[in-house]
């Protein structure tokens, strides 16, 4: 057997005899291809580094590219994901030692996920911010809409604060780590953020919405203070220490079939999550946050498929890259989530996509929570009730 051979058959041997709270791992076979189901990653029993929480629509969890990253690589390889969000693949790869690598056609994702690869010290963000004059700014042209959401106070707090970002985030990691911060206080539902009570911070409600929730909730947006807030949220995102020294980050801003900074075979394992056909509106749904980084929303072209035929194609191109990049006996997980009720299994889309490229499919890993062996199985390829599971397609390169 190749040494390739010999590491894909480790991980699917693992895989079967993975157990969690005595739950053996059900491997079935559904039209040709193989399923294993286990709970093989849970958010509370294994408890994330929190440098992981800040929000971003549709990320997936820590343990998700830990369980990879920790199985299948060793300290100093290249991990890499082409739909990076807000960086959870390259944290982690970051906290395991090692080298993380991402890209995004949004350039909020390298503005959320660099200054945690390598924080700055709390004593110098609580100086900067000290430093700074935010009170007594200008408010913007576009006040009228902000102001559905953020006291005139605060909306001048971070205006002020908005204006110096733009000039100094850019060459300063202090600024870009209070860029990254404030990005996640902008809008949310609790007092921890600058806004009154509004969406989930990982969703912007429009002007317009906001307006009627405040009118529904008889509201007004409360002053707040915004040093403050980053001041604290640092804190709570460094209680538990920073990455080990780890080779450099490389992170891109680009589509995701370019990754033009990757050198042919330096990726060691791919864990990524492409954008599930057209479910997420991640342009109206960043449209706050872009404006506070000073991102035209207009020029971040976010792929959104409604057929999927178009979406195979896209994905297709997407392992095209990944077939230059990652090494021969590299691995790729994929993630792939549940759309359509149900009815539509991505994960047969994307085997349709690779086929014919230089990668072997091994089999299909669901992480199912508290699935049940008994009652109609769990049902991979009848699962319209609406099971809610990940699905990931995983590959080795040839
Ligand atoms: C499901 S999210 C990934 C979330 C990520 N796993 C995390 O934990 O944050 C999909 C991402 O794909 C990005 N995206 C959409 N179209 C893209 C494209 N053509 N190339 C690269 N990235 C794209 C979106 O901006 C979004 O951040």
């Amino acid at each position: 057997m190749t040494e390739q051979a010999c590491a894909s058959a480790r991980f699917i041997d693992a895989l079967r005899r993975f157990a969690f709270g005595g739950q053996q791992t059900l491997e079935t076979d559904e039209s040709g291809l193989r399923y294993f189901v286990n709970e093989f990653w849970t958010a509370g029993q294994r408890q994330a580094h929190r440098l992981h929480e800040i929000s971003y629509r549709a990320c997936f969890k820590p343990q998700l590219p830990a369980f990879f990253i920790t199985r299948l690589t060793q300290a100093g390889d290249r991990v890499y994901d082409p739909f990076s969000g807000r960086g959870t693949t390259a944290l982690e790869a970051a906290l395991h030692g090692r080298a993380p690598a991402g890209n995004d056609i949004n350039p909020l994702s390298a503005m959320l996920t660099e200054p945690r690869l390598a924080p700055p010290p709390l004593a110098a963000i609580a100086e900067r911010l000290d430093g700074l004059a935010l009170v007594g700014g200008k408010t913007e042209p576009m006040a009228d809409d902000l102001l559905a959401f953020f006291h005139p106070h605060t909306l001048r707090q971070l205006t002020a604060l908005r204006g110096w970002l733009l000039q100094h985030a850019a060459s300063d990691p202090v600024a870009a780590w209070i860029r990254m911060v404030a990005i996640n206080r902008l809008t949310g539902h609790s007092p921890g953020f600058f806004s009154v009570y509004t969406l989930p911070p990982n969703q912007a409600a429009s002007a317009a919405a906001q307006r009627k929730i405040n009118a529904k909730r008889g509201q007004t947006p409360p002053p707040r203070d915004v040093a403050a807030l980053i001041l604290r949220k640092s804190r709570s995102l460094l209680a538990d220490g920073v990455p080990p020294a780890h080779p450099p980050a490389v992170l891109m801003t680009g589509p995701s079939d370019s990754a033009a900074a990757l050198a042919d075979g330096s990726v060691d394992l791919v864990v990524t999550s492409p954008p599930f056909l057209d479910i997420v509106d991640y342009e109206g749904d960043n449209w706050l946050r872009g404006w506070f980084a000073g991102i035209d929303p207009g020029a971040v072209p976010i792929a959104r498929h409604r057929d999927t035929a178009a979406w195979e194609a896209f994905i297709r191109r997407t392992f095209l890259c990944l077939a230059r990049v990652v090494r021969p006996g590299g691995f790729v997980a994929f993630e792939v989530g549940e759309v359509r009720g149900g009815r539509v299994l991505l994960e047969r889309h994307v085997i349709a996509a690779i086929a014919g490229l230089p990668f072997d499919v091994l089999g299909v890993m669901v992480n199912a929570q508290a699935f049940t062996k008994t009652a109609n199985c769990w049902g991979v390829g009848n699962n319209a009730g609406g099971t809610n599971t990940n699905r990931i397609v995983l590959a080795v390169r040839r």
